[in-house]
């Protein structure tokens, strides 16, 4: 019985420290942010799992995409980010936490967890996300910051306002009153958000792709067919947009993750150079 629970600790170790190896391979990540990136927005790192017909969930039932290797990735990932944002409809649906679990024992007491914000336009969040009801069990996690347009329900914003949320209002919006991308990177930037990790959903990918604000690419590609009950993680994409500089590959147990950064017209190419050679500073331990 020892034997079996040894080999699994040795399992997540080997995990966590393939995961903290390939990220700190990554440009961009493990050293200060490129210059290429435009000062008063943070560097935006898109990330999401996909099966092998490009669909990131189903629409009857949640899906899990990742293997534990790819999962553990990614939640070292999300320490590396000042915040990481979701849309409503992926808190709606998933009722995700957004918080960095899976790290070495020791490292989770005193890991960075990133700022949860939820792009939100009308204050759907529901009152009883975990998202709300999380963050009162340890005072290391945040409570998000729904990011709203100028037309949402007062009376709901203050509901959410009391079961801990903090509504950061954008007036620059759409048509359909959804604040503009630019425009919310430009109001995290201004709160301090240097680094922002964007992990879905479906529609929320599509719009950040269609931005221009991605600096860096992260799929995890996992050996799954959906099939029609599929979301596919972008129906209608500006494909003439961006340019897509592959990286890295790497595989994590049955997955594969690739690493791209994006060179758009106005946001040239982050340095290379090699990342190898890179020191690897933001792991992220607040203390000691
Ligand atoms: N595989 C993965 O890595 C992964 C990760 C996350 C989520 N998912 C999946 O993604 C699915 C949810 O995707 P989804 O498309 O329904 O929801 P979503 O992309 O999470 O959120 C969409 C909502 O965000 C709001 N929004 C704010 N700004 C927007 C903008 N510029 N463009 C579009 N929407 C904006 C809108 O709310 P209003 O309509 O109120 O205006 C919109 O309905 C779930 O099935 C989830 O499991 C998969």
């Amino acid at each position: 019985m020892a034997a079996a629970t040894d080999s699994v600790s040795d399992a997540d170790a080997r995990a966590f420290a393939h995961a903290r190896d390939f990220l700190c391979r990554v440009p961009g990540l493990a050293a200060a942010i490129p210059p290429s990136v435009p000062s008063g927005r943070p560097m935006v790192t898109l990330t999401f799992a996909q099966s092998l017909d490009g669909k990131i969930s189903r629409t009857d039932q949640r899906l899990l995409l990742s293997g534990s290797e790819s999962a553990a990735m990614t939640h070292r990932l999300r320490t590396m980010h000042d915040a990481i944002l979701v849309g409503v409809g992926t808190v709606a649906f998933d009722d995700p936490q957004l918080t960095a679990r899976l790290l070495p024992p020791a490292e989770i007491a005193v890991a960075h967890h990133p700022q949860p914000v939820v792009l939100d336009p009308h204050l759907r969040t529901p009152l009883g996300a975990r998202l709300l009801s999380g963050p009162r069990d340890s005072p290391r996690l945040r409570m998000p910051w729904l990011v709203a347009g100028p037309d949402h329900d007062r009376a709901r914003r203050a509901e959410l306002e009391r079961c801990g949320a903090t509504v950061v209002v954008v007036d620059d919006c759409d048509a359909a009153g959804r604040p503009r991308l630019d425009a919310v990177a430009a109001e995290l930037h201004r709160r301090g958000i240097a680094r922002l990790m964007v992990e879905g959903g479906a529609r929320i990918i599509q719009a950040f792709l269609d931005s221009r604000l991605v600096d860096l690419l992260l799929v995890t590609v996992a050996p799954v067919l959906v099939g029609s009950a599929g979301v596919p993680a972008a129906t209608d994409v500006d494909a003439s947009s961006p340019t897509i500089v592959p990286v890295l590959y790497e595989q994590f147990g049955r997955d594969v993750v690739m690493a791209a950064t994006l060179q758009h017209a106005r946001n040239p190419s982050l340095c290379m150079g090699d990342a190898r050679q890179q020191p690897c500073r933001r792991h992220v331990l607040d203390t000691p």
